[in-house]
């Protein structure tokens, strides 16, 4: 399975999602982040989603953000929307009906139908930046229980 986790810069929010998935996730599964934007394209995650990956034993500091390209939607099997705006990007983004079928809301893994969003934690404090990992992680268990 290959799977892109998506939010707006790639600093935040995808780049835990990335790191989640990527430790659980089988070894021959491809996990990677991007963001729908490339204000950041390049940079490290923010400061506070490594300390908020640390706190947890997750290292993420390898990660560099990147814009979503088109391949995207070959490469992966699924890309994950943190919320609805990145959603819409990708759907308006997706080249043909099979690559939009591809795009999914990641917290309706665990929370099917609600239509949830992982709230975007850049402008707060480091609350945020948890309250972010544990909805991921839930998001994530739930995915990897009906795919492993
Ligand atoms: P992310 O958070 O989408 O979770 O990476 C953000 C990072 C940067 C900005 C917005 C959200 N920004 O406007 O620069």
């Amino acid at each position: 399975m290959n799977v892109l986790m998506v939010c707006l810069g790639n600093i935040c929010r995808s780049p835990l999602a990335e790191g989640i998935l990527a430790s659980k996730a089988p070894d021959h599964w491809t996990v990677d982040s991007a963001g729908t934007s490339a204000y950041h394209d390049g940079e490290r995650p923010d400061t506070r989603s490594i300390l908020t990956a640390r706190q947890h034993g997750l290292d993420i500091d390898h990660q560099r953000s990147r814009p979503v390209v088109l391949e995207d939607f070959e490469r992966f099997d699924i890309l994950f929307a943190m919320d609805q705006s990145n959603f819409n990007y990708l759907r308006n983004m997706a080249p043909h009906e099979a690559a939009a079928q591809k795009v999914r809301l990641l917290m309706n893994e665990s929370r099917p139908g609600m239509n949830t969003p992982v709230p975007d934690p850049y402008t707060g404090g480091q609350q945020g930046f948890e309250l972010v990992y544990q909805m991921i992680e839930e998001a994530v268990d739930s995915f990897l229980q009906k795919h492993t």
